[in-house]
């Protein structure tokens, strides 16, 4: 294929943003993957701040960085995302180089545990706050779940709401395939 899947364009773009020693938000955890490959691309000198609100993801999350001796940069909160300015260094404000989401359920875990507007779209714009000029914002949205197409519709009127002069929004979408997921990648000015 040579078209990109939303994770590849995700971390395409991510890597980009986020250096070696560079600082990250995993704004929903769960398995821990994406808080790895964040891990892997700032190093140990860098770090990674996860968020997720299952206790059993984040210990997932956490064997798989130990396993991968990617543990020392990762830092894993049990706390919902719009929560992690409370959470975050405050020396860190405007410094953050990239932030990922990956909205929807655990897979293999309790699907009735999903993200939900309420507390998405804050945690989004309280990742913008915390970015650096020229870090990105990744954020893939699944449909096919109930509440999925809700809440990718209020983080695209988000997305397209914000300011042309702060923001670059670029929203990958299969339109050929029902309920296929999409990303919006966000870039700060
Ligand atoms: C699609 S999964 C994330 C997959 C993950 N990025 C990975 O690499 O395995 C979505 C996760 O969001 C978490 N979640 C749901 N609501 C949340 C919230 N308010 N704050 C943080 N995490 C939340 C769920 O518990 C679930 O683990």
């Amino acid at each position: 294929m040579i078209l990109p899947s939303i994770l590849q364009s995700a971390r395409h773009y991510i890597k980009q943003a986020l250096p070696p020693g560079g600082f990250a938000i995993d704004g929903t955890v769960g398995n821990g993957y994406d808080t790895l490959f964040l891990a892997e691309t700032t190093g140990p000198s860098g770090a990674v701040f996860g968020f997720d609100i299952q206790q059993a993801a984040l210990q997932q999350a956490r064997c798989r960085l130990e396993k991968a001796g990617q543990l020392e940069q990762v830092r894993l909160f049990h706390a919902s995302h719009h929560r992690m300015g409370e959470e975050l260094p405050p020396r860190l404000k405007g410094k953050i180089h990239a932030a990922m989401f990956n909205l929807g359920y655990l897979p293999h875990g309790d699907s009735s545990v999903i993200t939900r507007k309420e507390t998405t779209i804050p945690a989004l714009q309280t990742a913008l706050d915390w970015l650096k000029s020229g870090g990105i914002l990744t954020c893939a949205l699944y449909t096919g779940h109930p509440g999925g197409q809700e809440e990718a519709d209020h983080v695209i009127r988000f997305a397209t709401g914000l300011c042309p002069k702060s923001y670059q929004v670029l929203w990958q979408q299969l339109i050929n395939r029902k309920q296929a997921p999409s990303l919006v990648i966000i870039e700060k000015r």
